[in-house]
């Protein structure tokens, strides 16, 4: 066994451990600091662009790795979905995707680095957040674009990533497979841990406490003032219906 499997056999644990250590600790001990830290209060016209833009482009990015790296390869052969036909399904909403998140990413660091006082507002933490992340999403771009040239098995990631990744969960590493996948892979899936690892302390925590319970709170009905003088007794007021 070489170092670079033992790396891949090991590395994914040891982030593991960092992830639920440092969140635990985070939550300990920052919990009034457990933010996004929101600037939408120094600059917004630059925010509403790149922030939906980012925040959607990443769930789609979330949602092709989630069926790239657990979706087994024969599973969709036996559906009779040829091994071309995903690959060009996995580009065609891969490509998009990305780059939305490239792009909306793009935005808000050059927003922060042309706004003022969103520039103050940005820390060390902050920058080298960005620049992990922006790794990231620049090598698992250059994947997929490299990949679609070549259709070979070394860099089919579906027979190396991806069950190197389901061999995480079951306790049964297969670093041998991540270590001889092309070498891109390699890289782009180090950026990842690495952005994984420091995850618990930057502003990325606010990924966990994200308030999705929101959207599908009950509405809340505010009445004017006016219209409840004018019909004297606020229960009577006549209102539309608020759906
Ligand atoms: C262990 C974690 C990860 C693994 C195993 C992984 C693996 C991969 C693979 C195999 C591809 C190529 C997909 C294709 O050619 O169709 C890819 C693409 C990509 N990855 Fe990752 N990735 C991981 C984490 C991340 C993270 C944390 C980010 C973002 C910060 C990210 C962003 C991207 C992007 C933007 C693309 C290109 C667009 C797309 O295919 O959606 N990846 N990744």
């Amino acid at each position: 066994m070489n170092l670079l499997e033992i790396f891949w056999d090991d590395a994914p644990y040891v982030v593991l451990a960092i992830v639920v250590v440092g969140t635990w600790w985070r939550y300990r001990y920052d919990k009034f600091g457990w933010t996004s830290r929101s600037s939408q209060l120094y600059e917004s016209r630059l925010l509403s662009i790149g922030s939906p833009l980012f925040h959607f482009g990443s769930l789609a990015v979330i949602m092709g790795h989630v069926a790239g790296l657990l979706i087994p390869e024969p599973w969709t052969r036996t559906i009779g979905m040829s091994d071309h036909l995903y690959h060009l399904q996995a580009l065609m909403l891969g490509i998009p995707a990305g780059l939305a998140t490239i792009v909306g990413v793009g935005l808000l660091i050059y927003r922060r680095r042309t706004r003022g006082a969103v520039a103050i507002a940005t820390t060390r933490n902050d920058v080298v957040m960005y620049l992990v992340l922006v790794c990231a999403l620049v090598a698992g771009m250059s994947c997929t674009l490299i990949g679609a040239t070549h259709f070979g098995e070394l860099h089919d990631y579906r027979q190396k990533v991806s069950v190197w990744f389901r061999s995480i969960w079951i306790l049964d590493p297969r670093g041998d497979l991540m270590a001889h996948a092309a070498l891109y892979y390699q890289i782009h899936v180090f950026i990842a841990l690495m952005l994984f690892a420091l995850w618990p302390f930057t502003r990325l925590v606010h990924v966990f406490s994200a308030p999705i319970a929101y959207l599908f709170r009950p509405y809340i009905v505010y009445r004017s003032r006016e219209a409840a003088d004018k019909h004297q007794l606020v229960g009577s007021v006549p209102h539309r219906r608020g759906w």
